[in-house]
């Protein structure tokens, strides 16, 4: 082993009562002195949980895990956190993220761990072990679970973005309950993560293109055996990276950060991963701001035809040549050079990568689509900017003006939006208020909200919908999200009435609302109060100390790295 002396050793190399302590109640585990002493201890941190579908094949996954790290000569040790499951948790994971966040970060440094290896899947587990991770700063690689099997209902490939197409079919009586029940024993049919481009691939791309996986982890399908190989190597791997003391701080550098920008970009990546990347890059102090996501990413085409942008989902991805592939396209626009957790520059990761189907994974020169990205847009309504994806979007709504049909929150949303009387059209612009980070804490996925009905039977299947809470990575429209300062902050959204004139300009990065800076003044003097915030317990932590959209959305306490050391003992 290393000359240098291992984390571990702190716990187990210690003489006196201490040592004796720490080393019995392994013992009690029926592990042998020599497995845990002067081996690098490797923990992993595993957020299987049968509440968490998408991660619930993560027992076998730590096992092929766990073969890796004793082949090359380490000890693994699992241990839970908190896991979190979009489908399930109310009123929305993404509340708990950052509590999620603090466990990862607290069981690492607490315990004699040498190196991480991080499990995870669905949205929000893997923004926060890596937020966690990124903490304490010692060696750390990622394995992601993969995503489901393309899902298949009556001849037809469907997955999670079939769900908001579904219920604007049975709105208008295109589909009955018959079909509901049938479609939803059809989309999700075996282990593992959405299977468009939503959130959890979106991350599971961010955590390759940030050079924190062995490739391809992004893209082989949840039941493949490859992933079980990938899971494998990366235990091998872990061993090797605390012997060349490689840590997360060493690879998470600013140009790092930019290439997960421009790959979001070219995979068409859900709006969620600019909250999720500023809130690491503040965990690990590299300096990131929104407008980054605009000038890194703006001139980057889209070259993946995925879901909800495209056509194809993450299986065909996968069969086509994964991400490596794809960032093999994009290697002029890559900091190609820079360190992965492979000990090698990135571009050693996809130089000898080969694409099998170019109408899944595009070229530079004959991109899928010219409009990608993230758009951050600034204004009267959001000084500290608001964001859209382009390719998602409608071509004839980018440039926009229309009168506001306004909700309160969304239970005003949902009393009112199918009104028959609701004075809407498909010029109106929907705006939903009180749905950001401390209006509705998490800020939940309302924001692509749903067409009115009298709309719908009409044909219109977009319209412009401008809120401060956030959208499923699986959703499409033409939708601007993350408004900051949010309306329960006192942002300008907060005082807009049904029938001031909205205006999307797209084209100059623009949302206003056309009211003079007096009327918007005066009208913020009589507004309600601020939310209200809970009593008790961590919703009450949440709300007093959530920063806004544009910051990342993370506890304003948690930003930075209090290291790996542990001055005092416990007994
Ligand atoms: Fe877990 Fe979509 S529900 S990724
Ligand atoms: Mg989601």
């Amino acid at each position: 082993m290393s000359e240098r002396k291992l984390r571990s050793e702190e716990w187990f190399a210690r003489t006196g009562k201490d040592g004796f302590i720490y080393r019995a109640w392994m013992k009690n585990q029926g592990i042998p002195e020599h497995e845990f002493k002067s081996k690098p201890i490797i923990g992993i941190c595993n957020t299987w949980s049968e509440l968490t579908p998408c991660n619930a094949h993560f027992k076998e996954l730590a096992q092929s895990v766990k073969n890796g790290i004793f082949e090359a000569g380490g000890f693994p040790v699992e241990f839970p956190v908190m896991s979190l499951g979009e489908t399930l948790m109310k009123p929305t994971a993404m509340l708990f993220r950052n509590l999620v966040s603090m466990d990862v970060e607290e069981s690492i440094r607490a315990n004699p761990l040498d190196g991480i290896v991080l499990l995870c899947g669905c949205d929000k587990t893997t923004p926060a072990l890596i937020m966690g991770a990124c903490s304490v700063d010692i060696p750390t690689i990622v394995v992601s679970g993969g995503s489901m099997l393309t899902g298949k209902f009556r001849g037809k490939d469907i997955g999670t973005s079939d769900i908001w197409r579904f219920f604007a079919d049975y709105q208008t009586g295109q589909m009955n309950d018959e079909d509901m029940y049938t479609a939803e024993a059809c989309l999700a049919r075996s282990q593992g993560h959405c299977a468009v481009m939503g959130t959890a691939s979106s991350m599971a791309c961010m955590v390759e293109s940030l050079g924190l996986s062995l490739p391809q982890n992004a893209a082989i399908p949840a039941p493949d055996s490859r992933r079980k190989v990938l899971a494998h190597l990366s235990g091998n791997r872990i061993v090797e990276m605390i012997r060349e003391d490689l840590k997360l701080s060493d690879i998470l550098t600013r140009k790092a950060f930019e290439n997960a920008i421009t790959v979001n970009a070219a995979i068409g990546g859900s709006t969620n991963f600019i909250i999720h990347l500023l809130a690491i890059a503040a965990r690990i102090g590299v300096d990131l701001t929104i407008d980054d996501f605009d000038t890194t990413g703006n001139q980057i085409p889209l070259l993946a035809n995925l879901q909800p942008s495209g056509k194809y989902f993450m299986e065909d991805f996968f069969y086509a040549g994964g991400l490596p592939a794809l960032m093999k396209e994009l290697h002029e626009k890559l900091n190609s050079g820079i360190i992965t957790v492979s000990g090698k520059p990135m571009a050693q990761n996809y130089e000898n990568s080969e694409c099998y189907n170019r109408d899944i994974i595009t070229t530079l020169d004959k991109p899928f689509n010219q409009v990608a990205g993230i758009t951050v847009l600034k204004g009267n309504l959001c000084k500290n900017g608001a964001v859209m994806k382009p390719s998602a979007a409608s071509v004839h709504l980018l440039q926009h003006i229309g009168k506001a049909v306004v909700f309160e929150n969304i239970e005003d949303f949902n009393k009112r939006i199918n009104d028959p009387q609701l004075d809407v059209d498909e010029n109106s612009v929907l705006v939903l208020k009180n749905v950001g980070p401390k209006g509705y804490p998490g800020m939940p996925e309302v924001g692509n909200m749903l067409i009115p009905k009298k709309l719908l039977d009409k044909g219109i299947t977009d319209m412009v919908r401008i809120s401060d809470g956030r959208m499923s990575g699986t959703g499409f429209g033409t939708v601007v999200l993350h408004i900051s300062p949010e309306a329960a902050v006192g942002g300008t959204l907060a005082i807009v009435q049904d029938g001031d004139i909205i205006e999307l300009d797209y084209r100059n990065r623009l949302l206003n609302v056309r009211l003079s800076d007096e009327e918007i003044a005066s009208r913020k003097l009589n507004r309600a109060d601020d939310a209200a915030i809970a009593l008790r317990g961590y919703a009450h932590l949440y709300q007093t100390h959530v920063e806004q959209a544009h910051l990342g959305a993370d506890l304003d306490f948690l930003k930075g790295n209090s290291g790996s050391k542990v001055l005092r003992d416990s007994h």
